[in-house]
């Protein structure tokens, strides 16, 4: 039996995808030739939830998460995003009120270094609105750092 494997160091380059396309093309072509086709996602970064659940059990105390969508279109929020992020409500997992909207800012921190403040508005376009980005976003992890040690705080001393 083939087996391929997808590998890349870099998280959300595709690899995903990359074999989902791959094993649904390759399922439906081998449909009548009776070829069956395993898809195994063996990236624990898939399951990062569960991981912190196996981690809550392992350490018998609770760990504080939220999730936070990144490169979020900045316009609009398309279909396919809300549905994921209504899944998340349903099962109670909690998210991020703000994202990181997909800008060039971020881009050119990663390249040129630096913080979103430091950037020439001469080299790249959209500064005020990645800086005011940045800040609404640490905000909210400042009020969920400071709910979470509240929370621990309450349950020391109930
Ligand atoms: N060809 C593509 N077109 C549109 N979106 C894509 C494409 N490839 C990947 N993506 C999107 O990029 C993100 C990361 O892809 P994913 O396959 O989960 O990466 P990995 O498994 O390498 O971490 C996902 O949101 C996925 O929907
Ligand atoms: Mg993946």
């Amino acid at each position: 039996m083939p087996v391929i494997v997808f590998a890349s160091s870099k998280g959300g380059a595709g690899k995903t995808t990359a074999c989902v396309i791959l094993a649904a093309e390759l399922a439906r072509q081998g449909k009548d030739k009776g070829i069956d086709i395993s898809l195994i996602d063996a990236d624990e970064a898939a399951r990062t939830i569960n991981l912190i659940r196996r981690q809550e059990k392992a350490l018998q105390r609770k760990i504080s998460y939220s999730v936070l969508f990144t490169r979020t279109n900045p316009a609009l929020i398309p279909r396919t995003l809300k549905a994921i992020m209504g899944d998340f409500k349903k099962v109670g997992i909690d998210i991020f009120r703000c994202s990181l909207t997909d800008r060039e800012a971020f881009r050119a921190v990663r390249s040129f270094g630096g913080t979103v403040n430091d950037l020439s508005p001469q080299e790249v376009s959209g500064i005020e609105k990645a800086v005011i980005n940045a800040k609404e976003y640490a905000e909210e992890v400042k009020r969920k750092l400071k709910d979470s040690i509240e929370e621990v705080r309450r349950s020391a001393n109930g």
